[in-house]
């Protein structure tokens, strides 16, 4: 991968979009691989939890890359959004637990692609904003849509038609960022939240995320109908007997499913 660099620590990936020059800027190429990285880690079993982050101390992700964007046609305009979008989607639909330790700028489809993971960390330098209107475009990596379902539709509409950038204690205060840490102390944050979620049923976790993502397009009835079914399928697993049994004996569960 010459734009993305992963480690895997036992069942946490750390992947980082490494394009420090350009800010991170999400180029063609970038998503191309970044949908190939996430496709694979997809199906591994042994991969849990996915953090994701910028290189260098500036940025998280600047944008998508305006320099590839300039004299590109409609078409290419919308071949670019696709692919952004086939790639975002996977990433909020993957069995994994993903979190964006949002270390610098997260601009544009930097905002986009921190809002397609699952939790947003922020460290304090972080900067957030939707400034495509500025550049005579709107957002088009899922912003429109993604960023009025966490923040509300009158914010969202603010944030985007004035571009205006807002700290990491705004974005937490409206609901943009799950927490706010020290810079230094980011991905020491980010692997203890991910060792946490790491300690509770696996297959549980992947469930509730399932559930949550479906219900958030459904109406409540058929939500709640989701949810009753997807509880019921959550007794057969080894999980749900090693859980309850552990609370009953009290000692600590071991779970395993996943
Ligand atoms: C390409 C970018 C870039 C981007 C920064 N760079 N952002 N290149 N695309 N989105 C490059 C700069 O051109 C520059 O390259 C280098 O990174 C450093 O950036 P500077 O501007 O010199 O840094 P600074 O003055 O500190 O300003 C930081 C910044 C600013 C505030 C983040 O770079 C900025 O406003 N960037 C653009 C942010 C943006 O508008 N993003 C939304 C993009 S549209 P050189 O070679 O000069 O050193 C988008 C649409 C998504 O995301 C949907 C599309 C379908």
């Amino acid at each position: 991968m010459k734009n993305l660099t992963i480690d895997i620590q036992g069942q946490i990936a750390l992947v980082q979009i490494n394009r420090p020059k350009a800010l991170n800027a999400l180029n063609s190429e970038t998503l191309d691989e970044l949908y190939a990285c996430l496709k694979e880690m997809e199906l591994r079993r042994d991969i849990r939890i996915l953090i994701l982050t910028g290189a260098g101390t500036k940025a998280f992700v600047a944008g998508a890359d305006i320099s590839e964007m300039h004299q590109a046609t409609a078409v290419e305009g919308l071949a670019m959004a696709r692919l952004a979008d086939r790639t975002f989607s996977l990433l909020e639909n993957m069995p994994q637990v993903s979190i964006a330790a949002v270390n610098g700028y997260a601009l544009g489809g930097g905002c986009e692609i921190a809002m397609a993971c699952d939790i947003r960390v922020a460290a304090e330098t972080a900067k957030f904003g939707q400034p495509e209107c500025g550049l005579g475009i709107i957002p088009g990596f899922g912003g429109t849509q993604r960023l009025s379902r966490l923040v509300g539709k009158g914010r969202a509409k603010e944030l985007i038609f004035t571009c205006d950038m807002i700290d990491a204690q705004e974005a937490y205060r409206i609901g943009l960022v799950n927490q706010i840490v020290p810079a230094e102390e980011l991905m020491d944050a980010c692997y203890a939240m991910g060792q946490k979620i790491l300690k509770k049923g696996g297959y549980a976790v992947s469930l509730a995320k399932r559930v949550i993502n479906a219900g958030m397009d459904m109406d409540l009835a058929s939500g709640l109908e989701l949810e009753a079914t997807s509880f019921g399928l959550a007794f057969s697993t080894h999980d749900k007997y090693e859980g309850m049994g552990a609370f009953l004996e009290k000692r600590p569960a071991q779970l395993t499913d996943f």
